[in-house]
């Protein structure tokens, strides 16, 4: 079970949801999300190209840099924070373990 993570999603609520993540099938986060039952609309189907996937990162288990397309979409959205990110461009790793985000896309 070495490449399983488990990444917490901030509810509304302020509770922390854990999910499973595998990081050995090559799933973005947002497919994780989604397959987890949360509404990211991923109109795009994860090109960086829509931000309904847009992630607030709560903590900083060291994610890479986001690449230009993903800061040009992001500074399109409404709601942008300092930590902002869009969630299919995140690849998990087995170094982002107890990663937390909240959901800020709209759905
Ligand atoms: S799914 Fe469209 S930008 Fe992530």
């Amino acid at each position: 079970m070495e490449n399983i993570i488990t990444v917490f999603v901030k509810e509304e609520s302020g509770e922390l949801t854990p999910i499973q993540v595998p990081t050995d099938m090559g799933l973005s986060l947002m497919e994780v999300l989604k397959g987890s039952g949360y509404p990211i609309e991923a109109r795009c189907g994860g090109m960086a190209l829509c931000a309904t996937c847009h992630v607030e990162v709560l903590n900083d288990p060291g994610l890479r840099e986001p690449q230009d397309a993903e800061l040009d979409m992001l500074d399109t959205v409404p709601n942008l924070t300092d930590h902002s990110r869009l969630s299919c461009q995140i690849r998990p790793e087995n170094a982002f373990d107890g990663l937390v985000v909240k959901i800020l896309g709209d759905h």
